[in-house]
């Protein structure tokens, strides 16, 4: 008779699982931290050593690999990324509606009125911006790209957003001396506390038990220096350290395209299993199609996502799922078609 030709074969499951797990645990041998390759080679090899999809290997494999893309970047450059132009929370649609989202848990219906108000301000600036950046170019006669460079787009936002700080004004204003109940929120992938910097400057804060994770340190250390008062953790949204149903509500914006399937469908695990009313996610590349399309890059991914497989997903934790595709959605209540994102979506996921 042969002989079983792996060691799997012949050990016991409770030896597999030691072994796995410390696996997960040790550095990972130097051959493949210096490895260039696409995030499939580590893949495979995390199948080689036994993990199971989605497995401690492959989630520690992969939580290095997301962690190394992100080392070099200066934390000057992170306290800026992803805060500016249409990105900046204060105008950006899908931050406006994360917060909105978190004001009415706390004040109910009491503030509709200021919440349509922001939103037509916002959406005036965007259409504007959209418009100026149509212009530029040919006042210039340079490409897009060239008048980014050299900061005319940065005069351009400042030109048509120069009443920038109008609605943390008003909101810390109508927020002062809230009194509903508080709501505790846990925001994956916080970056350099990227949305939480409006949370502070609109009065949002002190009606909040907030908690931000992120994989980059230097994100952690930029959010600490900025909020100190603030909880801001290094953090691996495959692995959240907390009890099941620990917050409220859990936030992530502009995440899950960037992970492999087995690690986003984990994170949908991960947040749900840490909330208890729901999770909050915008998509940043999301189809209205049936399957994801996977587009690993060196070594993160950015997946073009399909709306219902993620719904298929959080449906195994959530009974209400709502989704807002952001451009048809402002086309439909302020006639603006143009929004800068076609694939921008926002879902918010009740249990
Ligand atoms: C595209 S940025 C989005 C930042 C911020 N949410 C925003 O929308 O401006 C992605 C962020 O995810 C963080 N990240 C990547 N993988 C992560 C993981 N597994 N767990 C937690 N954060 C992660 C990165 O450090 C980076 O700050």
């Amino acid at each position: 008779m042969s002989q079983p030709k792996t060691a799997r074969a012949t050990l016991p499951q409770a030896t597999i699982s030691r072994a796995k797990d410390s696996l997960a645990k040790v550095p990972l041998p130097k051959a493949i931290q210096n490895r260039q390759d696409r995030w499939e080679l580590y893949s495979r090899l995390a199948r080689r050593v036994g993990s199971t999809v989605g497995g401690p290997v492959e989630r520690r494999i992969e939580r290095h690999l997301l962690q190394r893309s992100w080392v070099n970047a200066k934390p000057a450059m992170l306290k800026n990324y992803l805060v500016t132009s249409y990105q900046d929370p204060v105008i950006n649609v899908q931050s406006i509606l994360a917060r909105h989202h978190f004001i009415g848990e706390v004040t109910g219906d009491e503030h509709r009125a200021l919440m349509a108000e922001e939103l037509d301000w916002a959406v005036e600036k965007n259409r504007a911006l959209r418009k100026r950046q149509q212009e530029l170019p040919e006042e210039y006669g340079m490409s897009f790209a060239e008048l980014k460079r050299k900061g005319k787009w940065r005069e351009a936002f400042a030109q048509i957003v120069d009443d920038h700080d109008v609605y943390a004004t008003k909101w810390t204003e109508a927020l002062h001396g809230a009194d509903g109940p508080r709501v505790s929120i846990i925001e994956a992938a916080c970056g350099s506390a990227n949305d939480y910097r409006a949370f502070d400057g609109y009065g949002i804060a002190p009606l909040v038990d907030y908690t931000g994770i992120d994989l980059t340190e230097a994100n952690i250390a930029n959010a600490r220096s900025m909020f100190p008062e603030a909880d801001f953790r290094v953090g691996d949204v495959q692995d959240i350290d907390a009890e099941d149903g620990s917050y409220d509500w859990a936030v992530a914006h502009d995440l899950l395209e960037h992970l492999s399937p087995s690690a986003f469908n984990r994170a949908i695990d991960e947040l749900s299993r840490v909330s208890r009313r729901g999770v909050l996610i915008s998509f940043f590349l999301m189809r209205d199609e049936p399957e994801h399309r996977i587009q690993p890059r060196r070594y993160y991914h950015v997946n073009d996502l399909s709306k219902d497989r993620i719904e298929e997903r959080f449906a195994r934790y959530c009974s209400d799922i709502q989704w807002t595709q952001i451009r048809p959605w402002l086309k439909e209540t302020h006639d603006f078609g143009d929004y800068y994102n076609w694939r921008a979506w926002t879902m918010i996921a009740k249990h």
